[in-house]
């Protein structure tokens, strides 16, 4: 038996940001993970993560996951590409693809209406947080991208909707074995799952 600290933020949302990255280094050090996947839309948690990796001169992958082109309009990518290149000079590793936790259904329930199985497993993660959800697709859309193996635990970030509020420590799978995911430890998460400027 083990016993750890969990960190509970009040809200959820991007003031937890540097907490966040704080303290998922911090167990990634206690526990020797190498890999740390990030959720960065625009590439400004990315970033702040790097500065803290930097400062320490840490050996750890970074794998950073941005929204898929189109996500936010025909063919808008969210990441700049300027970006997207000084994140990659930095040694991190920058995806951009479907997302795991949507993808095709969400072009179904659009159209049709309805609820369909992976969609109700996105909400029914959001139930703990938005970040947990974000943790799990960006850890499946890593392990698929072949940025991450499945075999060794890695650190998982996410937020709610900009920055960083949850990390965890987490046991990839890929997307044909998703119910081998294992959520193996908490790290950080809000209690509250709504932003302070939501009622
Ligand atoms: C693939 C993907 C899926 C995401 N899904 C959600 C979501 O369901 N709910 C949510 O609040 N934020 C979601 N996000 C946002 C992230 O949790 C995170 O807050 C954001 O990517 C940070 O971007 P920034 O560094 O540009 O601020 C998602 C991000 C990505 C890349």
């Amino acid at each position: 038996m083990i016993e750890k600290a969990i960190t509970y933020f009040e809200k959820a949302g991007a003031q937890n940001t540097e907490e966040t990255l704080k303290l998922a280094i911090e167990r990634a050090k206690e526990l020797h993970i190498k890999d740390i996947v990030v959720a960065s839309s625009y590439g400004d948690t990315a970033k702040k993560l790097l500065d803290m990796v930097e400062i320490e001169n840490l050996d750890l992958n970074v794998v950073v996951i941005s929204y898929h082109q189109g996500f936010h309009g025909e063919d808008v990518i969210t990441m700049s590409e300027e970006t997207m290149n000084e994140l990659r000079e930095r040694g991190a590793k920058v995806f951009m693809g479907a997302h795991a936790l949507s993808g095709v259904e969400r072009a179904i329930s659009n159209k049709f209406g309805g609820a369909y199985p992976v969609e109700i497993i996105a909400h029914t993660l959001r139930t703990f947080g938005h970040g947990l959800k974000v943790c799990y697709e960006i850890t499946l859309m890593a392990a698929d991208a072949g940025l991450i193996k499945t075999k060794n635990e890695v650190i998982a970030i996410g937020g709610r909707s900009r920055g960083a509020d949850t990390a965890v420590v987490i046991k990839p799978a890929n997307l044909n074995n998703f119910f081998n995911i294992e959520l193996r430890e908490l790290i950080c998460m809000p209690r509250d799952k709504k932003k302070p400027d939501e009622e």
